[in-house]
């Protein structure tokens, strides 16, 4: 079956939320098959933002992304990939619909770098890359 890697940042896993995202996931029907608890460091960070090396959120993004402990998930099934994004919601967690995560559990702080409680994979050529460099 297809496979993502899902993030609990930092801001989620200091919330209090990674057992409510662990159950959204769960509930859709996918099959975690891998968990792992981590202090990224700035070369794992650097290495899995590059396509955003550059952009003005950039700097904040990696600072926040080092800020504490994120919770690396990786998730099996018929496409996944679509589905965990869908289960997300937009990068906005303003702006993101009622019933996805980042609608229903994020919001805007007024800081430098959106906190959006959540990272998913969005190809399969991305998913095989992250997945490597969370669960080397
Ligand atoms: P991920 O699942 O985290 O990759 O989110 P995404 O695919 O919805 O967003 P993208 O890969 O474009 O950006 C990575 C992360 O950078 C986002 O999750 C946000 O935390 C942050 N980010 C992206 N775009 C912006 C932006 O325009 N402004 C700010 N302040 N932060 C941004
Ligand atoms: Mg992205």
């Amino acid at each position: 079956a297809e496979q993502t890697l899902i993030l609990v940042k930092p801001d989620g896993v200091a919330r209090g939320l990674t057992g409510e995202i662990l159950r959204r996931i769960e509930a859709k029907g996918y099959a975690v098959t891998g968990l792992r608890m981590l202090s990224a460091d700035r070369e794992l960070l650097a290495a899995h933002y590059a396509e955003h090396a550059g952009k003005p959120f950039y700097e904040p993004l990696i600072d926040f992304m080092s800020s504490g402990p994120t919770v690396a998930i990786r998730a099996e099934g018929d496409r996944v990939i679509e589905g965990f994004r869908s289960l997300a919601g937009t990068t906005d967690p303003t702006a993101a619909a009622p019933g996805t995560i980042r609608g229903d559990l994020g919001r805007d702080w007024g800081l430098k770098v959106q906190q959006n409680l959540v990272h998913g994979s969005d190809s399969p050529e991305s998913a095989a890359r992250e997945l490597a460099l969370w669960f080397a």
